[in-house]
C-alpha cells in the first residue's frame, strides 16, 4: 500500500511504495519527466522486482499551474512536498511579472532547503573540454538561504539606498570606501554561523558515509574577511569540535607544524590519511576555479557559500559534458525535505520536438534513490548510463560534439537506458 516517507530522528524511514511528488516542469519539462520515471521505475524493478514501487503523484508548479489554478506556485504543491517529504520536478520558467522573482527561490525558502548538492562525475565517452574528465570526481554542497542572495538589494536612488547611506556615513564611519555615494546600488551579504555550520556538517556526514577524501571550504576570506572569512573559521571549528576523530584540518597540521615542525605535521597527515580520517582543508575562491581545472583530484566534497557555489557548479558541470546531464538536489538534511531537479531550464526552442536530453533530470532521481537509501536501484541506472554513452547512443545536444554517435529522441534515450539495465 502507498505511504509516505518519514524521518524518525536521524533516519529517514522509506516504505516499500513511497508516494513521490512531482513537478512535471515547464518547456521541456514534458518532455523529459515521464522517460524519466520510466528509467527510475524500470531500475528499482530490475532491483527488487515487485517488492517495492514508487507511486508518483503529480502536483502543479509554473505554467501549468498557472493554467489550471491562476496560481504559479499552489499552495497545495508546497504542502505535498510537505506531507511526502521528498520530490522531484522539472525545469520551471520564471514568471514574468507574476510577482514571483523565481518559482524555485520560492520552494527553496518556503521548505528551508539549505544545501544545494550537486554531485559532478564524467561519463566514459561523453565529449568535454578538459583533457582527464575522469578525474573530476567532486560533490558540491552550496549553502541555499544566505548570503548576497538573501535578496536585500536597494535600488541607486531609492530613498531606502539614500538612507543606508546616510546610516552607514553617519553611524558606522563609512566614507571613502563607497566610491559614488550619491549613485550606488547597495546589497546586503549575511552569513551566520548556524547558517555555515548546519551547510558544512552536511557536507562532512557525507563525506564520512562514503569515505570520501576531503572536504573544501571555498571562500573569499582574504577579502571579505567577517562574512567569507567567518565562513571558513565556522567550518573549522565545526569540524574539529564536533567530528573530532573523524578528521583532520588543516588548522591542525599549521598547528602542529608552528609548535613541532613541517615534518612532524606531514607525519600527522599522512597517519590521518591511512587511518581513513577526512581531511579538511580550505582554498581561496579564485584559486580553487584555476586548481579544479589543473588538479581536479585534489578536491571531493566542497563546501561553499551561495554565490561561490552558483558559479562552480557551472564549472565543473561544464567539465564533465554540461548542463544537460547535470544532476541536482536542494536538501535540508535536519527534517528530511529534499527536492531532486533537473539542473538546466526550460530549454523552450527545443520543447516538444525530442531533442532534449533526459540525463540531468534522470541522474537527480538516481540521486533520490541514493538518498532514500535504494541505492541498488541507483547503481543499476548509473551503470546503464555509462553503457549507453560508452556505445554513443545520445540525444541531439550530444551527437553534435562525437563523431560516429547514433542520434537517438529523448524518449529512445531512455529506452536505450532501460535496455542497457544489466
Ligand atoms: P536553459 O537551460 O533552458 O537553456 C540553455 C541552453 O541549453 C539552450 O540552448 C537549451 O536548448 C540547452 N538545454 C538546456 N537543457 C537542455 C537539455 N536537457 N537537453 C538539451 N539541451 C538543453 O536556460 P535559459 O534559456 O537561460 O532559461 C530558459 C528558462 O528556464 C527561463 O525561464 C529560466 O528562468 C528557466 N530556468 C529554470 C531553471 C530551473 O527550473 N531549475 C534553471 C535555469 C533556468
Amino acid at each position: 500500500m502507498a505511504d509516505k516517507i518519514i524521518k524518525s530522528g536521524e533516519q529517514l524511514k522509506v516504505p516499500d511504495n513511497p508516494v513521490i511528488p512531482f513537478i512535471e516542469g515547464d518547456g521541456i519539462g514534458k518532455d523529459i519527466m515521464g522517460p524519466s520515471q520510466r528509467v527510475i521505475d524500470a531500475a528499482v524493478q530490475k532491483s527488487y522486482g515487485t517488492s517495492r514501487k514508487i507511486e508518483w503523484k503529480e502536483v502543479l508548479a509554473g505554467e501549468k499551474a498557472y493554467l489550471q489554478t491562476g496560481h504559479w506556485l499552489p499552495e497545495e504543491t508546497i504542502e505535498a512536498f510537505r506531507e511526502y517529504l521528498i520530490g522531484i520536478k522539472g525545469p520551471l520558467a520564471t514568471p514574468v511579472g507574476g510577482g514571483i522573482r523565481s518559482l524555485n527561490v520560492a520552494l527553496r525558502q518556503t521548505l528551508d532547503l539549505f544545501v544545494c548538492l550537486r554531485p559532478v562525475r564524467w561519463f566514459k565517452g561523453v565529449p568535454s573540454p578538459v583533457r582527464y574528465p575522469h578525474l573530476v570526481d567532486m560533490h558540491i554542497f552550496r549553502e541555499n538561504t544566505e548570503d548576497i542572495y538573501a535578496g536585500i538589494e536597494f535600488m541607486t536612488g531609492s530613498p531606502e539606498a539614500e538612507k543606508l547611506m546616510k546610516f552607514m556615513k553617519d553611524e558606522l564611519g563609512v566614507t571613502d570606501q563607497v566610491r559614488f555615494p550619491e549613485n550606488s546600488s547597495f546589497g546586503v551579504k549575511p552569513i551566520s554561523r548556524e547558517g555555515s555550520e548546519r551547510l558544512v556538517r552536511a557536507a562532512l556526514h557525507y563525506a564520512i558515509e562514503r569515505q570520501l577524501p576531503s572536504v573544501t571550504l571555498v571562500h573569499k576570506g582574504n577579502i571579505m574577511k567577517f562574512t567569507e572569512g567567518a565562513f571558513k573559521n565556522y567550518g573549522y571549528d565545526l569540524a574539529e569540535k564536533d567530528f573530532g576523530d573523524k578528521v583532520f584540518t588543516w588548522r591542525m597540521y599549521e598547528k602542529i607544524r608552528s609548535e613541532k615542525s613541517i615534518l612532524d605535521a606531514d607525519k600527522a597527515l599522512e597517519e590521518a590519511k591511512k587511518t581513513g580520517k577526512v581531511i579538511v582543508k580550505d582554498v581561496i575562491t579564485d584559486a580553487f576555479l584555476q586548481e579544479s581545472l589543473l588538479r581536479p583530484y585534489d578536491y571531493s566534497v566542497i563546501a561553499t557559500m551561495n554565490l561561490n557555489g552558483d558559479y562552480i557548479s557551472d564549472q565543473l558541470a561544464a567539465m564533465v559534458g554540461g548542463i544537460g546531464i547535470s544532476p541536482g538536489a536542494n536538501i535540508n538534511y535536519n527534517n528530511g525535505y529534499a527536492i531532486f531537479e533537473a539542473t538546466h531550464g526550460t530549454a523552450p526552442a527545443i520543447a516538444g520536438t525530442g531533442k532534449a536530453n533526459p540525463g540531468s533530470l534522470i541522474l537527480s532521481g538516481v540521486m533520490m534513490l541514493e538518498y532514500m537509501g535504494w541505492t541498488k536501484a541507483a547503481e543499476h541506472v548509473y551503470d546503464a548510463m555509462d553503457h549507453t554513452f560508452a556505445k554513443r547512443r545520445v540525444t541531439s545536444d550530444l551527437h553534435a560534439q562525437m563523431e560516429g554517435a547514433t542520434l537517438l529522441s529523448t524518449s529512445e534515450f531512455a529506452d536505450e537506458i532501460i535496455r542497457n539495465m544489466h
